[in-house]
């Protein structure tokens, strides 16, 4: 892995797997730029840009403050469930998109874009007129009527958000190839951090029996190095792609879908 020397943003790094991924950057030589709501840790990142990444406003004074000379963004910072559909939403995908497109003129040539969706996201194939219409919506303010429109409830929202950053993701494999900036997904599986228990409370039975077929919940640690590989020029010619890191549990439920386990 070759972060060396490069000047990487993360959001989301004042907590959980973007905090982790602050550090494992810096401790590969590269200058960290952490961009979140909450200031991180003190020596965690080389600069921090406060910003809310469910405004507008507030992502386009971000970009601007970050500035130019980037080599990398990591897309991390999110929200649960139990925060409400339309938080959820623009954070999560309305919000990462604003700022990765205001980030744009700051890139150097040959940046690594790097998204944090979720094997919540696996059902994305299942959900193409709703995700559509996600990724058609430019007005944050049309947040809420879109989900009423396609059925988006609280619990639905956090899996929607993540099955239409997979497919932003994917549709971007060569938006940006003549500039040689190229864009990949990371999707974790339960990871232990602030936001685990968030979820086994909204998804219940159905988490619970998640957590006993795995032998572990994912640490930071298991996550990190994945979003780090993909920042490196190690991973150039990986594009538009989405990397499960989830202890095996895609494949047993991908299996299980299918009847093919
Ligand atoms: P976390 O709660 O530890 O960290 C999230 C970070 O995002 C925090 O530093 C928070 O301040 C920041 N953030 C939230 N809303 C913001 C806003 N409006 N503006 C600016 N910053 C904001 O969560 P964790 O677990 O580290 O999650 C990181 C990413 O990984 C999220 O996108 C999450 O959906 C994803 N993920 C997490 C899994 C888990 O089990 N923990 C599993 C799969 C994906």
């Amino acid at each position: 892995m070759t972060v060396k020397g490069k000047t990487i943003v993360v959001t989301g790094a004042a907590s959980g797997i973007g905090a982790e991924t602050a550090r494992l950057l810096k401790s590969e030589g590269a200058t960290v730029i952490a961009v979140d709501r909450n200031e991180p840790a003190v020596g965690a990142a080389d600069r921090f840009v406060k910003a809310d990444l469910s405004d507008p406003a507030s992502i386009r004074q971000a970009a601007k403050a970050v500035g130019a000379g980037i080599d990398g963004l990591c897309n991390i910072a999110g929200l649960p469930p139990t925060r409400g559909r339309v938080p959820v939403i623009q954070v999560n995908f309305l919000g990462l998109r604003e700022f990765t497109e205001a980030m744009l003129p700051n890139f150097n040539d040959g940046a690594a874009i790097v998204n944090l969706a979720s094997l919540a996201g696996i059902g994305w194939p299942e959900a193409g007129p709703a995700i559509k219409a996600l990724i058609g919506l430019r007005d944050f303010a049309g947040t809420a009527a879109l989900c009423d429109a396609h059925q988006v409830d609280d619990a639905r929202s956090y899996f929607f958000s993540k099955e239409a950053l997979i497919v932003w993701t994917m549709q971007n494999r060569w938006t940006w190839r003549d500039r040689g900036i190229r864009m990949n997904a990371v999707s974790p599986g339960p990871v232990e951090t602030p936001i685990l228990q968030d979820f086994l409370d909204t998804l219940g039975a159905r988490a619970e029996e998640d957590m006993r077929v795995m032998d572990r919940p994912g640490r930071p640690e298991d996550i990190a190095p994945v979003v780090a590989f993909l920042c490196s020029d190690k991973s150039a010619w990986i594009r538009g792609t989405n990397i499960p890191c989830d202890g095996g549990m895609g494949a047993h439920v991908l299996l299980n879908i299918t009847g093919l386990s």
